[in-house]
């Protein structure tokens, strides 16, 4: 088999080093990949929008298709490389829409009865403005489209909630994302991910993960794609589970058949759970990052057995090891705001217990250098927490780039 994932993060690295040694396949493309693909692999740089993928994996004869981002899954490939026969995993851009359109998978939740937090969908601004007057604080606001994760505000005050509003609808900083805005209630919990498979019919759970959101210790500062996680959430128990399979889960799979948004590929909810349950905050359909990359050491199941199951509307049986998994993620200095790349990355070689999982780092001649603002990602399991977060801490010591730094309490519970 020849296999195509598209995607450059350490979410991609994962997947790759999970399929990577499966005798079945012959070679693995990525588009655009990092340094870790690039040994697994070819790096493909020239293919990428959806029809240029499209033309490649046809040129290319890949047998099947993994999507990694959402700006790909929102602009279509999935229902254009099905049109073409191609074989893909990944939401159809319909179904995408519960990601890429807040407004829209707000409105999908209050349908089909899905918990979530109380919101009012805004396409107008004075409406909008004038519904801020007669309400508590703090209330988050959301730009409905994507803004690479940083479309939300939590407003403390009216004058903050006044300011995020003309900035989303007017000065328009997250361009026609902010058209629409949702003005929601602000829930206070713990938060958890829970990625599932979807093979059509029917949604199959993985482990829940803890996603470290914040770029500073303690939480504090900016939000960021993830700067670690813990598989599983040591927080997220089986009465939250099942708390989220009757109220979240279930009416989402009800929704998803009764509007026609079936789909074979991944489909991610992020909670909030608060002292009154599991609430839905979001859907992404695809994979988490960092998220994916202490899910895939805990999953026993064959990876390609799993997706080609799933598309073939086949039940799954998910196995997961009772084990630990810890993921750290180092990053350029500045991150997430300005950073600067092209450092050179050393220490690789001393690094003993952790599997090293680039991101946004290339191979430049025989040197990786640094070439995002998430530039690697240290994993590691263990019978404990605590066991598999020495591994990632320590390895960390041993790697070394101008400027780099990581936070100090991922999985210090
Ligand atoms: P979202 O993209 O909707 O998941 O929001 C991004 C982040 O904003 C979440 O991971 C939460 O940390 C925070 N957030 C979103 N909605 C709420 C809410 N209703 N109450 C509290 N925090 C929220
Ligand atoms: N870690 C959350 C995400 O992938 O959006």
């Amino acid at each position: 088999m020849r296999i195509l994932i598209v995607g450059d993060g350490g979410r991609e690295s994962a997947i790759a080093k999970k399929l990577a040694g499966d005798s079945r396949i012959t070679k693995m493309f990525f588009a655009k990949g990092n340094a870790t693909t690039e040994e697994l692999g070819e790096n493909v740089y020239d293919a990428k929008t959806v029809v240029e993928l499209r033309d490649f994996a046809i040129k290319n004869k890949v047998d099947l298709t993994i999507v990694g981002p959402e700006a790909t899954l929102v602009d279509g490939i999935v229902d254009e490389f099905t049109n073409h026969e191609l074989k893909i995993f990944g939401a159809k851009q319909r179904a995408a829409t519960l990601e890429g359109s807040k407004a829209f998978s707000k409105k999908f939740m209050q349908t089909y009865g899905i918990k979530t937090a109380q919101a009012v969908v805004f396409d107008s601004y004075p409406d909008a403005k004038e519904y801020l007057q007669k309400q508590k604080f703090p209330l988050v606001i959301k730009a409905s489209g994507l803004a690479g994760g940083k479309g939300v505000v939590i407003c403390e005050n009216l004058e903050q909630a006044d300011a995020t509003l003309e900035d989303f609808m007017i000065r328009r900083i997250y361009g026609d994302s902010g058209i629409q805005v949702i003005i929601e209630d602000y829930l206070e919990g713990f938060e958890a991910s829970i990625i599932a498979f979807s093979n059509g019919e029917k949604l199959f759970p993985c482990i829940p993960v803890k996603d470290y959101k914040k770029v500073g210790n303690g939480d504090k500062g900016a939000n960021t794609g993830g700067m670690g996680s813990v598989a599983p959430s040591p927080q997220f128990n089986d009465e939250h589970m099942q708390d989220f399979e009757k109220n979240i889960l279930q009416p989402t799979l009800e929704g998803l058949k009764a509007e026609h948004l079936q789909f074979k590929g991944f489909i991610f909810f992020g909670l909030m759970v608060t002292k009154n349950g599991c609430h839905l905050l979001e859907y992404n359909m695809r994979l988490g990052d960092p998220e994916t990359q202490v899910i895939m050491p805990l999953l026993e199941n064959n990876l390609l057995d799993v997706i080609q199951d799933c598309l073939d509307g086949k039940e799954l049986d998910l196995k997961f090891k009772d084990e630990k998994a810890v993921c750290l993620v180092m990053c350029s200095g500045g991150y997430p705001r300005n950073i600067e790349t092209g450092f050179e990355i050393v220490g690789i070689d001393k690094v003993k217990d952790s599997q090293v999982l680039f991101a946004g780092a290339a191979y430049k001649g025989n040197k990786i250098v640094t070439a995002g603002g998430r530039v690697l990602n240290l994993v590691a399991t263990g019978d404990t927490y605590e066991e598999a977060r020495q591994k990632v801490y320590e390895d960390a010591l041993t790697i070394n780039f101008d400027y780099g730094f990581y936070r100090e309490d991922i999985a210090k519970f």
